[in-house]
This record gives structure tokens, C-alpha cells and sequence, in this order.
């Protein structure tokens, strides 16, 4: 081309996630009859889940309203009735926030918040970023930068939670982070954090004049005796907050592409009223977020059966969360914490289990010569090699934690499988394949 067109950038997009989904197709090319067990994928739909009755009822009721409105465009900021809507929801949940309809912003999906986020900081702002990572976040970060991702630990010998000394360290040493990204209940790790934690997230802020990005898509998914610690409350007039919510995950809709961003406490800094006026002016460019999901929102998390819905939900993601941990647990070798949010879990393999002789038997011959062409590539890392020996053998697609930028070796699991029998399955070949993989070279 007369003026380049690939961009060196792309590099810094990655995704873990996607990367072993091309390995599973690739093998599905060369052996036809290769069956995928997809606990790699946060879809519950994909994993046998059926969205409540009362969601397609109102989806088809407003479908077939004369005048078509949900047809058209929405305002570019979203619905002003739903966005009056978020702000009254915010509030219920909690009840110091001052939020303005005006600081709700629709957008399509968190996907299209998280570009816009990172795209409008100015040259040189950075986000501090949780390791494990969740790369949408992390990799549009580093892209808008031009730079590889500055982390802060989440420490796995305490239940995920973050490492806060670490988190000062970084910022300290960082003198280019702006903000700290908190994604709570937590994706890759299934944690969630105390009411004493975001409270020392919100000092650090305050001490080093920072933003606060809350990332709760997952909120209403919490158990195993834990309770949501809202930051929107802890933060109230004290540092500059953006929450990010959305439908995907909880009713579940991921199809519907629809979240929004709440701007909390923008009276606190004209700076960031700047900023969040350009996040805004961004998604003006985009034109509006999908209108259907957004003017149905308000009735269907106001609908009666909704919180009944919701305790199913949280109630059967427990249960398999408990029974994945409790199988997994017991394999030599692996360290697994219970989960007490989402539907994520990251178990880890112990120092020094993993080497790059470890093998399990690849029935098909193409597929065997594949995955050692893979796995031989320079400076793939053993956690990726583990997870790719496990996909050919038995199936099962899990997602290596160096994908998620971890300094552990681990990998990443879904426990949205609805199906008991899969699941028990799924569980007992995975456990049987980790120890056989460990035991084939020490
Ligand atoms: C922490 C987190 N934030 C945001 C998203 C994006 O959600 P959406 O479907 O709204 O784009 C996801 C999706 O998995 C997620 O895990």
C-alpha cells in the first residue's frame, strides 16, 4: 500500500479468550467429529440457560405496539425515560447517590462503554488494571495507550482480593494512572470484594487524586454468604466514579447489546467532567445503542417475577460453582478457590507442577500433529500448553490464565453448564486429564 495499513498496535489486542476458541475450530476442521465441551464462554444462553418468561413477553408486547418507536433510533445518550429509570435504580441500591439522568449513557453493550472509556483519555492517562486481567478491559486500555497494561495484583492466597499494598506500589511508580480500574463480582476470578476493601480503594484514590472505574456488570450474581458492597456509596462526593452496568449478564441478554455508564460525582472536578463530556460526544458518533433493550429495561427489572428469577439464577450458579470447586480441589497439584460471585473460577497449577514434556494421548492423527506444531512454538506459555492438550483429549475448552495476563498458571473455567450430567462429566474427564498430564513428565 502507498501508505502502510497494518497497524503495530494490533498487537497489544489480545484475547485469551478467542485464541483457544480458533485452536477448538481448527480441530473440529481436521476431525469432524471432535465434540466441544465450551466452558470457556460467559454466554449463558450458549450454556443452557433460557432467559425468563417475562423478558420475552415484554420484548414481543413492545414489538407489537403500534407506531414502531422501538424500530427507530433512541436519543444518542439512551432513553431518556430509562436513563430517569437508572438513576432511581442507583439510588435503591444506594441511597446517598445524586446521580443525573443526564450522567447515564447508553451504549451497545459494556463492549462499546470500554472503547469509548480508553479512547478518550487524553495521550499519556493511564488505568491501572487488575491481574488476572479481563482482556477486553485490559487490551483497549493498552491499545489507546500504545503501551503494554500496568496491573495490580489480585492476590489468590487471599481469595482474590486485591493486593492493596501492590496497588499503591503502582500507582506510586506509575505517576501516569489516572484511574483504577475494580471489576466486582470479578471476571476471570469469581471474587468479590468487602465493603473494607473498595473503602481503601476509595482512599488511595482520594490520596492520589485518581478515578475510580467500577465494573459491576456481574452485581446482582453474589452467594455463597456474601453480600454486594456498593462503591457508588463508599465513593459518594469523594472521588470522581464511573459504575458500568448492563443486561447481559443478569437477565440474561448478552444478544441485546445494551449496558450503560453512570457518571458519579462529576461536580468533584471539572477535569473530569471534561472527560466524561468526550466519552458522551463519542457515543454521539455512534449514533444511539439498540433501542428495543433499552426501552423495555425499566419493566423488566421491575417486573414481580424478576427477583424470583434472579435467586434461581444465583441459587444453581452456587451449586455448580461448589460442586467445580469441590471436584477440582481434590486434584494434586491444583489450587482452587471457591468462588462467591459471576460465574468464573481460575484454578491454579501449583509452582513447578507444569514443565514442557507433559503429554496426553491425541487419538487422531492430524489433530496430534497440530497441537505439537502449537505447542512447540517459541515461548508459548506452559499453562497454554496444558489447556490445548486437554481440548484435543477430552474436549473440554478452558482458557489458560497467562491469557489473562496472570503471573500464575492456571486456567479459566464458566460454571454456567446448566446441564448436572455434562457438568459431573465434564469435571471427572477434566480432573482424571489434569492428573494423567502432571503424571506424563515430572
Ligand atoms: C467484567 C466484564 N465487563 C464487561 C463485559 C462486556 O459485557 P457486554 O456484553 O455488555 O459487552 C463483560 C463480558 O463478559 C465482562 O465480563
Amino acid at each position: 500500500m502507498r501508505t502502510p495499513l497494518s497497524n503495530p498496535k494490533t498487537l497489544l489486542l489480545k484475547y485469551g479468550i478467542r485464541e483457544v476458541v480458533d485452536t477448538a475450530q481448527k480441530i473440529k476442521e481436521l476431525d469432524p467429529t471432535f465434540v466441544v465441551v465450551a466452558e470457556n464462554i460467559g454466554d449463558p444462553i450458549a450454556r443452557g440457560w433460557t432467559v425468563p418468561p417475562f423478558l420475552k413477553e415484554n420484548i414481543i408486547a413492545e414489538v407489537e405496539k403500534p407506531g414502531d418507536l422501538s424500530f427507530g433510533y433512541s436519543h444518542s445518550r439512551g432513553n431518556p425515560e430509562t436513563r430517569k429509570w437508572v438513576t432511581q435504580y442507583a439510588k435503591r441500591f444506594s441511597p446517598s447517590s445524586e446521580l443525573d439522568y443526564e450522567n447515564v449513557l447508553f451504549t451497545n453493550g459494556l463492549g462499546a462503554s470500554i472503547s469509548a472509556m480508553y479512547q478518550m483519555l487524553p495521550k499519556g492517562a493511564r488505568v491501572l488494571q487488575p491481574t488476572p486481567a479481563y482482556p477486553a478491559h485490559s487490551s483497549m486500555e493498552s491499545f489507546s495507550a500504545g503501551a503494554p497494561s500496568i496491573l495490580y495484583s489480585l492476590n489468590p492466597n487471599n481469595d482474590w482480593q486485591p493486593d492493596l499494598a501492590n496497588m499503591e506500589a503502582q500507582i506510586q511508580d506509575n505517576p501516569e494512572v489516572a484511574a483504577i480500574l475494580v471489576i466486582n463480582p470479578n471476571n476471570p476470578t469469581g471474587a468479590v470484594y468487602s465493603a473494607e476493601t473498595l473503602e481503601k480503594i476509595v482512599q488511595l484514590a482520594e490520596k492520589y487524586n485518581l478515578m475510580v472505574i467500577s465494573d459491576e456488570v456481574y452485581f446482582r450474581m453474589v452467594f455463597n454468604g456474601k453480600t454486594f458492597a456498593q462503591m457508588t456509596e463508599i465513593a459518594h462526593n469523594r472521588v470522581p466514579l464511573i459504575v458500568m452496568r448492563g443486561l447481559s449478564k443478569d437477565l440474561p441478554w448478552p444478544g441485546g447489546r445494551c449496558g450503560w455508564l453512570e457518571f458519579h460525582n462529576t461536580h468533584l472536578d471539572p477535569d473530569f467532567k471534561n472527560y466524561v463530556d468526550g466519552i458522551k460526544k463519542k457515543i454521539l458518533m455512534e449514533v444511539c445503542a439498540g433501542t428495543l433493550p433499552q426501552v423495555i429495561l425499566p419493566r423488566v427489572y421491575e417486573h414481580p417475577d424478576f427477583e424470583a428469577w434472579n435467586k434461581l439464577y444465583n441459587d444453581e450458579l452456587e451449586a455448580n460453582a461448589n460442586f467445580i470447586a469441590e471436584t477440582l480441589g481434590k486434584v494434586k497439584g491444583l489450587k482452587v478457590n471457591k468462588i462467591y460471585g459471576a460465574f468464573y473460577m481460575m484454578p491454579l497449577f501449583e509452582e513447578g507442577v507444569l514443565n514442557a514434556n507433559q503429554t496426553l494421548p491425541i487419538a487422531n492423527e492430524a489433530v496430534r500433529a497440530y497441537i505439537e506444531s502449537e505447542v512447540n512454538k517459541p515461548g508459548l506459555p506452559l499453562d497454554q500448553r496444558c489447556t490445548y492438550y486437554i481440548l484435543a483429549n477430552t474436549g473440554i475448552c478452558v482458557v489458560p490464565a497467562s491469557g489473562f495476563l496472570s503471573p500464575f498458571y492456571g486456567f479459566r473455567l464458566t460454571t454456567l453448564d446448566r446441564n448436572d450430567e455434562r457438568r459431573r462429566d465434564t469435571y471427572a474427564r477434566l480432573s482424571r486429564a489434569i492428573e494423567q498430564y502432571l503424571a506424563s513428565a515430572v
